[in-house]
């Protein structure tokens, strides 16, 4: 199988590499990438790029992630997470390729209480809800066989995350105050690979599965009780970060403004993905325990 792998470098991207690598032959791409275009802002040099590989499968990790920039920069958004992966759908139809694609929660007001199903109707509050929500429709309308996971509060042990800055601010304040009116579940980056690569076998043989679904970890929690998580592990660990905060207190949403509305209501029924692929979600804390073992 020869697979395209864009936006290689970022927290899915990363792990889609060593996760599609037992699949076939990977050819990973970033937006700097020399020798094929792997540039979301370039449209053309992307389907160029599909014609010279004529890949079996296309994985885009790629996106406009920075969810408050996008409600200053609303054309870029637009063109990385809607008008290219638009183009890159339709050069998938006609080579009949499969698109992979990512999506998020964001899609939805963030309304209720109640797990989002993907029969849900969107109503995205931010430019990057509405530009990933035209990012779906645009697939959903090329005509190319795709599967869509929207997930949430996406996390990995490389680079920055929540987790750290968290385990930061400990060893420097008494007391933190952290938003206790969104809810959700943490998600790795590692499990949204595993579970990628084990659709795309199971594609192969049931290509009657491909659509949207909804992937993320098991459980819910809201950003306070994940701080808290995150401390307690720490301080269970006895390594050598010196945790001096003693409190972590509950704020609402309002307490930090920010560009972007988020949605208070994050979580994703995952019942659709579990029982299609066969597969058992884990619950979040054992991602992040583990991703915490890696770096305390
Ligand atoms: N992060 C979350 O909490 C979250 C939640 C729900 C859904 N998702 C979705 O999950 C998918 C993966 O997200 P992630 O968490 O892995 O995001 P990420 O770490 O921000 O990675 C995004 C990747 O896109 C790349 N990129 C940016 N501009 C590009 C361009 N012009 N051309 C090509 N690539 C470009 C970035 O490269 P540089 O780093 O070099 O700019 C990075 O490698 C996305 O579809 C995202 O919408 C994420």
């Amino acid at each position: 199988m020869n697979i395209l792998l864009l936006g290689k470098g970022g927290q899915v991207g990363w792990e889609l590499q060593r996760s599609l690598s037992v699949l076939g032959h990977v050819t990973a791409l970033d937006h700097d990438s020399t020798g094929h275009c792997g540039d979301f802002a370039n449209p053309a040099g992307i389907a160029d790029t599909v014609r010279a590989l004529r890949p079996d499968i296309i994985v885009n990790a790629a996106a406009h992630t920075a969810v408050d920039k996008a409600e200053s920069e609303p054309d870029l958004a637009r063109l990385l997470n809607a008008t290219t992966p638009g183009v890159l759908a339709e050069e998938a139809a006609r080579l009949g390729a499969w698109l992979i694609h990512y999506s998020t929660d964001y899609v939805f007001d963030g309304s209720g209480s109640r797990p989002w199903v993907e029969t849900d109707v969107p109503a995205p509050l931010s430019v990057y809800g509405r530009t990933k929500l035209e990012g779906e429709q645009l697939i959903q309308q090329s005509g190319a066989q795709h599967l869509i996971l929207r997930t949430s509060w996406v996390y990995a042990a490389r680079g920055g995350n929540f987790a750290k800055t968290m385990l930061r601010l400990a060893q420097e304040r008494e007391r933190l105050t952290v938003i206790d009116d969104q809810w959700g579940a943490p998600t790795g980056a590692d499990l949204l690979a595993d579970v990628t690569a084990h659709a795309i076998r199971r594609l192969q043989q049931r290509p009657q599965d491909a659509g949207l679904y909804h992937l993320v970890a098991g459980g819910e929690t809201n950003w306070n009780l994940y701080a808290k998580y995150v401390l307690d592990q720490a301080r269970k660990a006895q390594s050598a970060i010196k945790i001096v905060a003693k409190e972590v207190a509950p704020v609402p949403t309002s307490a930090f403004p920010t560009p972007a509305v988020r949605p208070h209501n994050s979580r994703l029924n995952t019942t659709k993905l579990q029982t299609t692929f066969g597969l058992t979600l884990p619950h979040w804390q054992q991602g992040v325990a583990r991703m915490l073992y890696e770096i305390l």
